[in-house]
């Protein structure tokens, strides 16, 4: 990675396989609904028995975002583990086609036992998404895939709060820190699910406080963050740790915090089909109206509707042409 890049993200590098199924389906199978839940190899291949049809579309949440900011024109790079066989050549594919650099070392073919991770992503009637996990390699990322001085030249550095759960990939956001703090660069966490966040919640609040500029947030994980069932608790604690936060709150939009402001910003009226992604494209389109200058309200607004694209349809990856969706609501000239 020898360019400057306005946002680097690291994250999981997952497919993910969708499909619709019933409430039922879900009670049938214990799949939790609305989250995401770690599953091992032989579960994935037996949920995957019980579903009906079901469509592989990249995914992984900082992927996501990179790819949507990849997508406006924003110079992202993306750094997660994939393995050498077909679903790792899908998804560098794919992020690398939306103009995105990826070149994270892939785990070699004759490793045995892991393989790209995969998310077997249910998506019920009412659109909601429930998720389980398969991480396999991608939970080896490492310090060895961290490359410091992109991470030092970078604008920002967007850390995937699901990393926390891997030993390895904290030890490689610890150096991208370092590297891109050291530098006076920005750094934005996103908290990815309420029970991650429970799992890790010591050093989530760690990160929070102490190594990020922005936090990302729906309004359930940063009530678990500050174990509060009050949002205007929540964003209160957060406005305390942190110098800029966003929370989506779906279907009505998001909250933009600083320590000196405070507003909502209405979501964009859309159908929502499935919900999967909302957060990550909000993030996106956030990220983007940061780094092209723009004000809070301008940065929320664009988070708003790249979220709106992503709800109505299946899949985490945009399926209209961002660029045209913004020109066409005054976005982007
Ligand atoms: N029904 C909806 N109509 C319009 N916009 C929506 C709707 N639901 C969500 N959004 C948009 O998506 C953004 C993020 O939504 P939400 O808070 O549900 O994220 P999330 O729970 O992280 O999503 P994900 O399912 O991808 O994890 C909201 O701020 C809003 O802009
Ligand atoms: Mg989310």
């Amino acid at each position: 990675m020898s360019e400057r890049y306005d946002v680097i993200g690291i994250g999981n590098a997952i497919v993910d396989v969708l499909s619709m199924v019933g409430e039922e389906f879900l009670t049938a199978n214990g799949v939790q609904k609305g989250v995401m839940q770690l599953i091992d190899a032989d579960r994935a291949i037996a949920l995957y028995g019980a579903m009906g049809q079901a469509r592989e579309i990249s995914g992984g949440s900082a992927a996501n975002t990179i790819a949507g900011l990849a997508m406006l024109g924003g110079k992202a790079a993306f750094v997660g583990k994939v393995k050498d066989d077909q679903l790792g050549a899908i998804f560098a594919h794919d992020i690398r086609a939306l103009g995105a650099e990826f070149s994270t070392p892939m785990a070699p073919k004759a490793l045995n036992g892991e393989e790209t991770a995969r998310c077997m992503v249910l998506v019920t009637p009412d659109g909601e998404r429930s998720m389980n996990t398969y991480l396999g390699v991608s939970g080896h990322l490492g310090p060895d895939d961290i490359d410091a001085d992109a991470h030092a030249a970078a604008d920002w550095t967007y850390l995937e709060g699901y990393c926390l759960e891997s030993p390895d990939t904290r030890a490689a956001f610890a150096k991208a820190i370092k590297a891109a703090k050291g530098a006076g660069r920005k750094v934005a966490v996103s908290l990815s699910d309420p029970f991650c966040v429970d799992r890790n919640r010591d050093e989530f609040r760690r990160l929070v406080r102490e190594d990020a500029d922005l936090l990302f947030a729906n309004e359930h994980e940063v009530e678990s963050l500050y174990q509060t069932g009050s949002l205007e608790t929540a964003l209160e604690a957060a406005r305390a740790d942190i110098a800029m936060s966003a929370i989506t709150t779906g279907p009505t939009g998001a909250w933009i915090l600083t320590a000196e402001t405070r507003q909502h910003v209405p979501a964009a009226p859309m159908e929502r089909v499935d919900a999967t992604g909302a957060g990550d494209l909000f993030a996106a389109g956030f990220l983007y109206g940061l780094t092209q200058g723009h004000d809070l309200t301008t940065a929320g607004t664009m988070g708003c509707l790249a979220a709106g694209e992503i709800i109505t349809h299946i899949g985490a990856r945009p399926e209209q042409d961002l660029k045209t969706l913004f020109k066409k609501t005054g976005l982007m000239s």
